[in-house]
């Protein structure tokens, strides 16, 4: 005999335990299954263990998807500031750190403990280290057959990611079950990720890695002015995060490294007043020694001022302004924040998050084809799309 229950939530992250909430207050009988020893585990490590739970400027601008309004419904019916009044109803501690990016004062896991008290409070049960080992549709829902046997429910909620960091249990399994019902999945691909560099660029960035410095990152007509770290490997930092989301193999980035100098200005006002200084000299007053010396090494300006010509400051500026880079590659899922891609939002309803061609079948947070840059939006996308199938399974 098969458990019954109304709705079965696979998957405890983020979007699935706001979903098991929002169904639960409704009066739904909820089962929320993971095959993980805890819930929300991208809760716990994310925002450097204080989770960057949303951004307060959260705009459907701010996610890539290839239907850029699908994400529109769910987003203006729950807000950043929602999610904002849930974490202050639980007394949780949280700062605006950077471009409303909205943190807890002391720890992620207070989002975990407030989601499983709100779990609770609505009825919502939570079954931890269970595997799913098919889903079938039968006459009034489907089947899920578990490690702890099969559950029938009318409504089934696909909440299990995408396959950032595969040693936390990313799976792909939302891909599978999405293939299985016959809706298409955009190509997936690793988002939010640092780039690589080929060995020659390495080499010639020698000394580098540990260098952070703010720059304006640019991919076509995409830019972000953030931070960068020079790696073992390459490029990271938030601006190269944001940036890696738009970038495809091949493409060419450039880098504006000092956003706020004027560089060939600034260079020639230092020569008028002591042309004795080396170039290296006067960048490193503005930039960090080791870039400055990578800078005058790879555009030859080496020296007093007053003997470079001022042609070769011209080009030691444009080089500073556009800084070419053609990454070998990414870091891939292995570190990647989020899976760009996914569950094809063609085939699902934007209100309900459920499969068009498939009632009852729901796909929520970063299993669809929504991803959002880097700053505390992929975390309101998940509350945003959990509340939305929440209101309706
Ligand atoms: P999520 O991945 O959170 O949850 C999926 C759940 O399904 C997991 O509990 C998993 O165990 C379970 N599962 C998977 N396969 C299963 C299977 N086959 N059977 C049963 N259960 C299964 N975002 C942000 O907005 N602010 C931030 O600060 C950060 N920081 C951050 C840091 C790091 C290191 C990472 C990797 C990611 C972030 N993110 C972030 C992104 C954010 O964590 C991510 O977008 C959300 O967690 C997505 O929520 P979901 O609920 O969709 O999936």
């Amino acid at each position: 005999m098969a458990e019954k229950t109304d709705v079965v939530i696979i998957g405890a992250g983020a979007a699935g335990m706001m979903c098991a909430i929002e169904a639960g207050k409704r009066g739904r009988r909820v089962l929320v299954i993971d095959h993980a020893r805890a819930p929300g585990e991208k809760i716990r490590i994310s925002g450097g263990g204080r989770c960057n739970f949303t951004n307060i400027h959260a705009e459907p601008r701010n996610f890539l998807s290839q239907n850029p309004h699908f994400c529109k419904s769910a987003l203006a019916r729950y807000t950043p500031r929602n999610f904002l009044g849930l974490v202050e109803r639980h007394g949780i501690a949280w700062h605006e750190k950077t471009l409303g990016q909205l943190f807890c004062d002391h720890s992620a896991k207070d989002i975990i403990a407030m989601l499983l008290k709100e779990m609770r409070d609505a009825g919502a049960e939570l079954r931890l280290m269970t595997e799913v080992s098919s889903v079938e549709k039968t006459a009034t829902g489907f089947r899920v057959s578990t490690s702890g046997g099969p559950v029938d429910a009318a409504s089934l909620v696909i909440a299990t990611g995408g396959k950032s960091i595969p040693k936390m249990g990313a799976t792909g399994f939302a891909y599978r079950i999405a293939e299985l019902f016959g809706l298409r999945v955009v190509e997936t691909r690793p988002g939010l990720v640092p780039l690589t560099l080929d060995p020659q660029s390495l080499a010639a960035h020698e000394g580098m890695p540990g260098v952070a410095v703010e720059v304006v990152a640019r991919h076509g007509k995409t830019e972000f002015r953030e931070a960068m770290l020079f790696t073992h490997r390459g490029l990271s930092g938030p601006a190269i995060l944001q940036i890696s989301s738009f970038w495809r193999e091949g493409d060419e980035i450039t880098l504006h490294l000092q956003p706020d100098v004027d560089l060939a200005a600034l260079l020639a006002a230092a020569r008028k007043e002591n042309g004795r200084q080396a170039v290296q000299t006067v960048l490193s007053e503005h930039m960090p020694r080791k870039l400055a010396q990578l800078l005058v090494s790879q555009s030859d300006v080496d020296g007093p001022l007053a003997e470079v010509a001022g042609r070769k400051i011209e080009m030691l500026a444009d080089h500073v302004r556009r800084w070419r880079i053609r990454p070998a590659g990414s870091e891939g899922y292995r570190t990647a924040e989020v899976t760009l891609g996914g569950v094809d939002t063609d085939e699902l309803d934007s209100r309900t998050m459920a499969a068009k061609s498939v009632p009852g079948l729901h796909f929520i947070g970063e299993a669809v084809d929504v991803t959002g840059w880097l700053g505390g939006y992929n975390f309101q996308w998940a509350w945003a799309s959990g509340h939305a199938a929440g209101q309706a399974v």
